[in-house]
Protein backbone atom coordinates (compact mmCIF):
# COMPACT_ATOMS: atom_id res chain seq x y z
CA UNK A 1 0.00 0.00 0.00
CA UNK A 2 1.07 3.53 -0.72
CA UNK A 3 -0.22 7.12 -0.13
CA UNK A 4 0.82 10.85 -0.06
CA UNK A 5 0.63 11.05 3.74
CA UNK A 6 0.32 8.75 6.58
CA UNK A 7 -1.27 9.38 9.93
CA UNK A 8 -0.72 7.97 12.91
CA UNK A 9 -3.72 8.87 15.46
CA UNK A 10 -6.91 9.10 15.06
CA UNK A 11 -7.47 12.23 17.45
CA UNK A 12 -8.63 16.14 16.52
CA UNK A 13 -4.97 16.36 15.41
CA UNK A 14 -4.96 13.51 12.91
CA UNK A 15 -8.92 13.65 12.18
CA UNK A 16 -8.81 17.26 11.17
CA UNK A 17 -5.34 16.98 9.35
CA UNK A 18 -6.87 13.90 6.69
CA UNK A 19 -10.16 15.79 6.49
CA UNK A 20 -8.36 19.29 4.96
CA UNK A 21 -5.62 17.26 3.08
CA UNK A 22 -8.60 15.52 1.57
CA UNK A 23 -10.19 19.12 0.48
CA UNK A 24 -6.72 19.61 -1.06
CA UNK A 25 -7.05 16.65 -3.40
CA UNK A 26 -3.75 15.07 -1.17
CA UNK A 27 -4.28 11.09 -0.08
CA UNK A 28 -4.04 10.16 3.85
CA UNK A 29 -4.07 6.75 5.50
CA UNK A 30 -5.24 7.20 9.30
CA UNK A 31 -4.22 4.13 11.49
CA UNK A 32 -5.79 4.50 15.04
CA UNK A 33 -4.73 1.92 18.06
CA UNK A 34 -8.15 2.55 19.86
CA UNK A 35 -11.58 0.92 18.74
CA UNK A 36 -14.35 3.65 17.48
CA UNK A 37 -16.56 3.30 20.17
CA UNK A 38 -13.22 4.06 22.76
CA UNK A 39 -12.01 7.27 20.85
CA UNK A 40 -15.88 8.68 20.45
CA UNK A 41 -16.11 8.29 24.09
CA UNK A 42 -13.25 9.27 25.89
CA UNK A 43 -13.80 12.61 27.59
CA UNK A 44 -11.60 15.39 27.55
CA UNK A 45 -11.21 19.01 26.35
CA UNK A 46 -14.63 21.24 25.55
CA UNK A 47 -13.53 24.15 25.39
CA UNK A 48 -12.95 25.90 20.86
CA UNK A 49 -11.03 29.31 20.27
CA UNK A 50 -12.84 31.28 17.98
CA UNK A 51 -10.26 30.18 14.98
CA UNK A 52 -10.49 26.96 16.03
CA UNK A 53 -14.12 27.08 15.34
CA UNK A 54 -13.30 28.59 12.10
CA UNK A 55 -10.88 26.20 11.40
CA UNK A 56 -13.47 23.51 11.57
CA UNK A 57 -15.72 26.03 9.77
CA UNK A 58 -13.41 25.82 6.47
CA UNK A 59 -12.56 21.85 6.80
CA UNK A 60 -16.41 21.46 6.56
CA UNK A 61 -16.72 19.39 9.90
CA UNK A 62 -18.16 22.28 12.09
CA UNK A 63 -22.08 21.30 10.95
CA UNK A 64 -23.48 19.91 14.52
CA UNK A 65 -20.82 22.18 16.66
CA UNK A 66 -22.91 25.01 15.28
CA UNK A 67 -26.48 23.48 16.33
CA UNK A 68 -24.74 22.33 19.55
CA UNK A 69 -21.99 24.26 20.64
CA UNK A 70 -22.53 26.98 23.19
CA UNK A 71 -20.85 30.23 22.57
CA UNK A 72 -19.76 31.87 25.12
CA UNK A 73 -18.53 35.52 25.28
CA UNK A 74 -17.26 35.81 29.21
CA UNK A 75 -16.09 34.18 31.98
CA UNK A 76 -15.86 34.37 35.99
CA UNK A 77 -12.69 34.06 37.92
CA UNK A 78 -13.86 33.85 41.58
CA UNK A 79 -11.21 34.62 44.20
CA UNK A 80 -11.94 35.71 47.97
CA UNK A 81 -15.50 34.81 47.94
CA UNK A 82 -16.33 37.01 45.22
CA UNK A 83 -17.33 36.84 41.29
CA UNK A 84 -15.55 38.81 38.72
CA UNK A 85 -16.39 38.83 35.11
CA UNK A 86 -13.81 38.89 32.56
CA UNK A 87 -16.11 40.22 29.37
CA UNK A 88 -14.31 38.62 26.26
CA UNK A 89 -16.19 39.68 23.78
CA UNK A 90 -16.07 43.22 24.83
CA UNK A 91 -11.75 43.10 25.33
CA UNK A 92 -11.12 41.26 21.56
CA UNK A 93 -13.12 43.43 19.45
CA UNK A 94 -16.11 40.73 19.71
CA UNK A 95 -14.25 37.08 19.48
CA UNK A 96 -15.97 34.10 21.29
CA UNK A 97 -15.45 30.41 22.49
CA UNK A 98 -17.28 27.45 22.45
CA UNK A 99 -18.28 24.75 24.44
CA UNK A 100 -18.22 21.45 22.26
CA UNK A 101 -17.05 18.38 23.75
CA UNK A 102 -13.95 17.20 21.84
CA UNK A 103 -15.11 13.78 21.54
CA UNK A 104 -18.33 14.81 19.82
CA UNK A 105 -15.99 16.72 17.41
CA UNK A 106 -13.98 13.40 17.27
CA UNK A 107 -17.51 11.45 15.87
CA UNK A 108 -18.11 14.45 13.41
CA UNK A 109 -15.01 13.65 11.71
CA UNK A 110 -14.69 10.23 11.86
CA UNK A 111 -18.51 10.10 10.38
CA UNK A 112 -17.39 12.58 7.89
CA UNK A 113 -14.34 10.74 6.63
CA UNK A 114 -15.92 7.17 6.78
CA UNK A 115 -19.22 8.95 4.86
CA UNK A 116 -16.72 9.65 2.12
CA UNK A 117 -15.28 6.19 2.18
CA UNK A 118 -11.79 7.27 3.24
CA UNK A 119 -9.35 4.90 4.74
CA UNK A 120 -9.56 4.97 8.55
CA UNK A 121 -8.77 2.01 10.14
CA UNK A 122 -9.30 1.60 13.88
CA UNK A 123 -7.71 -1.01 16.87
CA UNK A 124 -4.23 -1.56 14.77
CA UNK A 125 -1.39 -3.18 17.14
CA UNK A 126 2.23 -2.59 17.14
CA UNK A 127 2.53 0.43 14.45
CA UNK A 128 5.75 1.39 13.77
CA UNK A 129 7.14 4.00 11.61
CA UNK A 130 10.71 3.39 9.63
CA UNK A 131 12.90 5.52 7.90
CA UNK A 132 11.73 8.61 8.89
CA UNK A 133 14.83 10.76 7.54
CA UNK A 134 14.52 9.39 3.98
CA UNK A 135 12.21 10.54 1.26
CA UNK A 136 10.24 7.11 1.61
CA UNK A 137 9.51 6.99 5.30
CA UNK A 138 7.05 3.65 5.80
CA UNK A 139 4.66 2.40 8.35
CA UNK A 140 4.15 -0.77 9.80
CA UNK A 141 1.40 -2.41 12.02
CA UNK A 142 -1.16 -5.77 12.44
CA UNK A 143 -4.28 -5.53 12.01
CA UNK A 144 -7.20 -8.72 11.53
CA UNK A 145 -3.68 -10.76 12.54
CA UNK A 146 -1.94 -9.65 9.77
CA UNK A 147 1.27 -7.67 9.12
CA UNK A 148 0.19 -4.73 6.95
CA UNK A 149 2.62 -1.97 5.53
CA UNK A 150 2.77 1.71 3.89
CA UNK A 151 4.40 3.86 1.87
CA UNK A 152 4.43 7.21 2.42
CA UNK A 153 5.72 10.55 1.26
CA UNK A 154 5.30 12.07 4.89
CA UNK A 155 4.42 10.50 7.93
CA UNK A 156 2.16 13.06 10.40
CA UNK A 157 2.55 11.79 14.19
CA UNK A 158 -0.76 12.67 16.02
CA UNK A 159 -0.39 10.20 18.21
CA UNK A 160 -0.94 11.93 21.50
CA UNK A 161 1.21 12.45 24.33
CA UNK A 162 2.04 8.74 24.79
CA UNK A 163 2.30 7.58 21.01
CA UNK A 164 5.34 5.94 19.36
CA UNK A 165 5.53 8.35 16.60
CA UNK A 166 7.88 11.08 18.94
CA UNK A 167 9.89 7.99 20.43
CA UNK A 168 11.23 7.22 17.25
CA UNK A 169 13.20 10.40 16.56
CA UNK A 170 16.71 9.77 17.72
CA UNK A 171 16.85 11.01 21.66
CA UNK A 172 19.70 13.16 20.41
CA UNK A 173 17.71 14.68 17.87
CA UNK A 174 15.43 16.56 19.99
CA UNK A 175 14.96 18.72 23.02
CA UNK A 176 12.60 18.40 25.76
CA UNK A 177 10.98 20.94 28.25
CA UNK A 178 9.19 19.49 30.89
CA UNK A 179 7.60 20.25 33.81
CA UNK A 180 5.28 18.61 36.43
CA UNK A 181 2.74 20.62 38.96
CA UNK A 182 2.29 19.26 42.43
CA UNK A 183 -1.20 18.57 42.36
CA UNK A 184 -3.97 17.44 39.47
CA UNK A 185 -7.43 17.71 38.39
CA UNK A 186 -10.57 15.55 39.83
CA UNK A 187 -12.91 15.79 37.14
CA UNK A 188 -16.85 14.73 37.14
CA UNK A 189 -19.61 15.02 34.50
CA UNK A 190 -22.75 15.59 36.13
CA UNK A 191 -26.70 15.76 35.15
CA UNK A 192 -27.59 19.17 36.34
CA UNK A 193 -27.52 22.44 34.85
CA UNK A 194 -24.29 24.89 34.62
CA UNK A 195 -24.38 26.95 37.94
CA UNK A 196 -23.84 30.22 35.42
CA UNK A 197 -23.90 30.76 31.79
CA UNK A 198 -20.38 31.27 31.66
CA UNK A 199 -17.71 28.94 33.05
CA UNK A 200 -16.44 30.15 36.33
CA UNK A 201 -12.25 29.38 37.29
CA UNK A 202 -12.21 29.49 41.57
CA UNK A 203 -9.52 30.07 43.29
CA UNK A 204 -10.17 29.15 46.85
CA UNK A 205 -8.52 27.93 50.46
CA UNK A 206 -8.93 24.44 49.36
CA UNK A 207 -7.93 24.45 46.28
CA UNK A 208 -8.98 25.58 42.33
CA UNK A 209 -11.68 24.36 40.97
CA UNK A 210 -13.83 25.10 37.55
CA UNK A 211 -17.14 24.79 36.39
CA UNK A 212 -17.94 24.49 33.06
CA UNK A 213 -20.65 22.06 30.79
CA UNK A 214 -21.05 20.05 28.16
CA UNK A 215 -25.01 21.00 27.77
CA UNK A 216 -27.95 22.80 29.34
CA UNK A 217 -28.29 20.22 31.45
CA UNK A 218 -24.51 18.32 31.78
CA UNK A 219 -22.35 19.78 33.52
CA UNK A 220 -17.98 19.78 33.77
CA UNK A 221 -16.67 20.28 36.98
CA UNK A 222 -13.06 20.00 37.74
CA UNK A 223 -11.33 20.90 41.71
CA UNK A 224 -7.69 20.30 42.61
CA UNK A 225 -6.40 17.01 44.03
CA UNK A 226 -3.20 15.66 44.53
CA UNK A 227 -1.19 14.13 41.74
CA UNK A 228 -1.60 10.55 43.35
CA UNK A 229 -5.71 11.33 44.12
CA UNK A 230 -7.14 8.04 45.32
CA UNK A 231 -10.47 8.22 43.49
CA UNK A 232 -12.11 5.58 45.60
CA UNK A 233 -11.47 8.03 48.85
CA UNK A 234 -14.15 10.85 47.01
CA UNK A 235 -17.48 9.85 47.38
CA UNK A 236 -20.61 11.44 45.51
CA UNK A 237 -21.22 13.41 48.83
CA UNK A 238 -17.43 14.11 49.02
CA UNK A 239 -17.04 15.67 45.69
CA UNK A 240 -20.64 17.96 45.95
CA UNK A 241 -18.93 19.33 49.25
CA UNK A 242 -15.58 19.74 48.26
CA UNK A 243 -17.17 21.52 44.54
CA UNK A 244 -19.85 23.50 46.89
CA UNK A 245 -17.39 25.08 49.11
CA UNK A 246 -14.79 26.35 46.65
CA UNK A 247 -17.40 27.57 43.78
CA UNK A 248 -20.08 28.46 45.75
CA UNK A 249 -23.60 27.37 47.30
CA UNK A 250 -25.71 28.17 43.89
CA UNK A 251 -23.77 25.07 42.61
CA UNK A 252 -26.74 22.15 42.17
CA UNK A 253 -26.61 19.02 42.29
CA UNK A 254 -27.32 15.71 40.20
CA UNK A 255 -26.29 12.35 39.79
CA UNK A 256 -22.78 12.02 38.44
CA UNK A 257 -22.09 9.93 35.42
CA UNK A 258 -18.36 9.87 35.30
CA UNK A 259 -14.91 10.66 37.14
CA UNK A 260 -11.12 10.63 36.91
CA UNK A 261 -8.37 11.88 37.84
CA UNK A 262 -5.98 14.03 35.05
CA UNK A 263 -2.42 15.17 35.60
CA UNK A 264 -0.95 18.38 35.14
CA UNK A 265 2.18 18.68 33.01
CA UNK A 266 3.91 21.22 30.67
CA UNK A 267 5.80 19.69 27.76
CA UNK A 268 7.55 20.65 25.00
CA UNK A 269 9.94 18.69 22.58
CA UNK A 270 11.81 20.19 19.91
CA UNK A 271 11.55 20.45 17.01
CA UNK A 272 8.51 19.36 16.14
CA UNK A 273 10.15 17.51 12.76
CA UNK A 274 12.29 15.08 11.59
CA UNK A 275 12.82 13.93 8.34
CA UNK A 276 9.50 13.04 6.72
CA UNK A 277 7.78 12.52 10.31
CA UNK A 278 6.02 15.92 11.29
CA UNK A 279 4.35 15.80 15.15
CA UNK A 280 1.41 17.30 15.28
CA UNK A 281 -0.52 17.91 18.40
CA UNK A 282 -0.17 16.18 21.82
CA UNK A 283 2.54 14.35 20.71
CA UNK A 284 5.07 17.51 20.51
CA UNK A 285 4.13 19.35 23.67
CA UNK A 286 1.05 19.29 26.48
CA UNK A 287 -0.51 21.78 28.46
CA UNK A 288 -1.71 22.11 31.97
CA UNK A 289 -5.76 21.95 31.02
CA UNK A 290 -6.52 25.26 33.07
CA UNK A 291 -6.50 27.76 30.15
CA UNK A 292 -7.72 25.57 27.69
CA UNK A 293 -5.40 25.10 25.48
CA UNK A 294 -4.50 21.04 24.12
CA UNK A 295 -7.21 20.72 21.55
CA UNK A 296 -6.65 24.53 20.21
CA UNK A 297 -3.10 23.79 19.82
CA UNK A 298 -3.48 20.85 18.36
CA UNK A 299 -5.75 22.69 15.25
CA UNK A 300 -3.24 25.48 14.96
CA UNK A 301 -0.30 23.28 14.09
CA UNK A 302 -2.67 20.96 11.78
CA UNK A 303 -3.45 24.98 9.66
CA UNK A 304 0.29 25.18 9.87
CA UNK A 305 1.28 21.57 8.78
CA UNK A 306 -1.65 22.05 5.77
CA UNK A 307 0.13 24.64 4.50
CA UNK A 308 3.41 22.93 4.20
CA UNK A 309 2.19 20.02 2.87
CA UNK A 310 -0.24 21.63 0.40
CA UNK A 311 3.24 23.41 -1.08
CA UNK A 312 5.42 20.35 -0.81
CA UNK A 313 3.05 18.30 -2.90
CA UNK A 314 2.19 21.35 -5.42
CA UNK A 315 5.72 21.04 -6.30
CA UNK A 316 6.76 24.48 -4.48
CA UNK A 317 8.87 22.65 -2.85
CA UNK A 318 10.13 22.57 1.05
CA UNK A 319 10.45 25.53 2.52
CA UNK A 320 7.24 25.53 4.18
CA UNK A 321 8.04 22.01 5.62
CA UNK A 322 11.29 23.54 6.95
CA UNK A 323 9.82 26.53 8.63
CA UNK A 324 6.58 24.12 10.06
CA UNK A 325 8.84 23.43 13.64
CA UNK A 326 9.61 27.25 14.33
CA UNK A 327 5.96 28.48 12.78
CA UNK A 328 4.50 25.96 15.24
CA UNK A 329 7.08 26.39 18.28
CA UNK A 330 6.29 30.67 18.69
CA UNK A 331 2.22 29.68 19.17
CA UNK A 332 3.39 26.76 21.67
CA UNK A 333 5.35 28.83 23.98
CA UNK A 334 3.39 31.67 24.14
CA UNK A 335 0.17 29.16 25.01
CA UNK A 336 2.98 27.70 27.01
CA UNK A 337 3.03 30.65 28.75
CA UNK A 338 -0.49 31.39 29.13
CA UNK A 339 -1.48 27.84 30.86
CA UNK A 340 0.96 27.81 33.09
CA UNK A 341 0.43 31.60 34.09
CA UNK A 342 -3.30 30.06 34.72
CA UNK A 343 -2.44 27.06 36.13
CA UNK A 344 0.20 28.92 39.01
CA UNK A 345 -2.24 31.86 39.70
CA UNK A 346 -5.40 29.99 40.75
CA UNK A 347 -3.75 26.55 42.20
CA UNK A 348 -2.88 26.24 45.58
CA UNK A 349 0.96 25.47 46.72
CA UNK A 350 0.94 23.20 49.57
CA UNK A 351 4.43 24.24 49.94
CA UNK A 352 2.75 27.35 51.56
CA UNK A 353 5.16 30.06 50.17
CA UNK A 354 3.75 32.87 52.33
CA UNK A 355 5.52 35.44 49.94
CA UNK A 356 4.11 33.66 46.63
CA UNK A 357 0.56 33.38 48.07
CA UNK A 358 0.67 37.32 49.11
CA UNK A 359 2.10 37.91 45.53
CA UNK A 360 -0.38 35.89 43.84
CA UNK A 361 -3.68 37.46 45.33
CA UNK A 362 -2.30 40.40 44.69
CA UNK A 363 -2.11 39.70 41.13
CA UNK A 364 -5.42 38.51 40.81
CA UNK A 365 -6.59 41.83 42.51
CA UNK A 366 -5.04 43.51 40.12
CA UNK A 367 -6.48 41.85 37.10
CA UNK A 368 -9.70 42.02 38.31
CA UNK A 369 -9.27 46.02 38.37
CA UNK A 370 -7.31 46.36 35.21
CA UNK A 371 -8.48 46.41 31.82
CA UNK A 372 -4.97 46.18 30.31
CA UNK A 373 -4.74 43.28 31.94
CA UNK A 374 -7.38 41.98 31.76
CA UNK A 375 -7.46 42.40 28.05
CA UNK A 376 -4.23 40.23 28.26
CA UNK A 377 -6.18 37.55 29.56
CA UNK A 378 -9.16 37.92 27.16
CA UNK A 379 -6.75 37.80 24.03
CA UNK A 380 -5.22 34.82 24.44
CA UNK A 381 -7.66 33.00 26.22
CA UNK A 382 -9.61 33.75 22.88
CA UNK A 383 -6.93 32.70 20.93
CA UNK A 384 -3.71 34.37 19.72
CA UNK A 385 -3.99 35.32 16.16
CA UNK A 386 -2.27 31.99 13.64
CA UNK A 387 0.46 32.37 12.16
CA UNK A 388 -1.14 31.20 8.43
P1 LIG B 1 -5.09 12.81 21.21
O1 LIG B 1 -6.45 13.33 21.38
O2 LIG B 1 -4.39 12.21 22.37
O3 LIG B 1 -5.16 11.73 20.01
C1 LIG B 1 -4.11 10.83 19.73
C2 LIG B 1 -4.70 9.58 19.14
O4 LIG B 1 -3.64 8.69 18.78
C3 LIG B 1 -5.56 8.82 20.13
O5 LIG B 1 -6.80 8.50 19.53
C4 LIG B 1 -4.74 7.59 20.48
O6 LIG B 1 -5.56 6.46 20.78
C5 LIG B 1 -3.96 7.39 19.19
N1 LIG B 1 -2.72 6.64 19.34
C6 LIG B 1 -1.85 6.64 20.37
N2 LIG B 1 -0.82 5.81 20.14
C7 LIG B 1 -1.04 5.28 18.93
C8 LIG B 1 -0.34 4.33 18.14
N3 LIG B 1 0.81 3.79 18.56
N4 LIG B 1 -0.84 3.99 16.95
C9 LIG B 1 -2.00 4.53 16.49
N5 LIG B 1 -2.72 5.42 17.21
C10 LIG B 1 -2.25 5.78 18.41
N6 LIG B 1 -7.78 21.05 25.35
C11 LIG B 1 -8.46 22.14 24.94
O7 LIG B 1 -8.14 22.71 23.88
N7 LIG B 1 -9.51 22.68 25.67
C12 LIG B 1 -9.90 22.11 26.83
O8 LIG B 1 -10.89 22.57 27.41
C13 LIG B 1 -9.18 20.96 27.31
N8 LIG B 1 -9.55 20.34 28.46
C14 LIG B 1 -8.96 19.15 28.78
C15 LIG B 1 -9.43 18.51 29.91
C16 LIG B 1 -8.88 17.28 30.25
C17 LIG B 1 -9.42 16.60 31.49
C18 LIG B 1 -7.86 16.68 29.45
C19 LIG B 1 -7.27 15.34 29.80
C20 LIG B 1 -7.39 17.33 28.34
C21 LIG B 1 -7.92 18.57 27.99
N9 LIG B 1 -7.49 19.24 26.87
C22 LIG B 1 -8.12 20.42 26.51
C23 LIG B 1 -6.41 18.69 26.04
C24 LIG B 1 -6.90 17.95 24.80
O9 LIG B 1 -7.80 16.94 25.15
C25 LIG B 1 -5.72 17.39 24.01
O10 LIG B 1 -4.76 18.40 23.86
C26 LIG B 1 -6.15 16.87 22.64
O11 LIG B 1 -6.77 15.62 22.79
C27 LIG B 1 -4.94 16.71 21.68
O12 LIG B 1 -5.35 16.10 20.49
P2 LIG B 1 -4.38 15.14 19.67
O13 LIG B 1 -5.14 14.73 18.47
O14 LIG B 1 -3.06 15.79 19.52
O15 LIG B 1 -4.10 13.92 20.64
C1 LIG C 1 -13.91 21.79 29.72
O1 LIG C 1 -15.00 22.24 29.33
O2 LIG C 1 -13.70 20.56 29.87
C2 LIG C 1 -12.82 22.73 30.06
C3 LIG C 1 -13.02 24.09 29.90
C4 LIG C 1 -12.01 24.97 30.26
C5 LIG C 1 -10.82 24.49 30.77
C6 LIG C 1 -10.61 23.14 30.90
C7 LIG C 1 -11.62 22.24 30.56
O3 LIG C 1 -9.85 25.38 31.14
Amino acid sequence: MRTQVGIVGAGPAGLLLAQMLHQRGIDAVVLEARSRAHVESRIRAGLLEQGAVETMDEAGVAGRLHRDGLVHHGLQLRFGGQGHRVDLSGLTGGKVVTIYGQQEAVKDMIAIRLAAGLPLHFEVDDVAVHDIATARPRITWRQDGQDRALDCDVIAGCDGFHGICRPSIPPAALTVFDRAYPFAWLGILSRSPPMSEELVYARHADGFALATMRSRSVSRLYLQCAPDEDLSAWSDDRIWSALRRRLGDTLEEGPILQKGVTAMRSFVAEPMRHGRLFLAGDAAHIVPPTGAKGMNLAIADVRVLVCALEAFFAGRGEALMDAYSATCLDRVWKVQRFSWWMTQLLHRYDDHDAFEERVRMAELDYLAGSTAALTTLAENYVGLPYAV
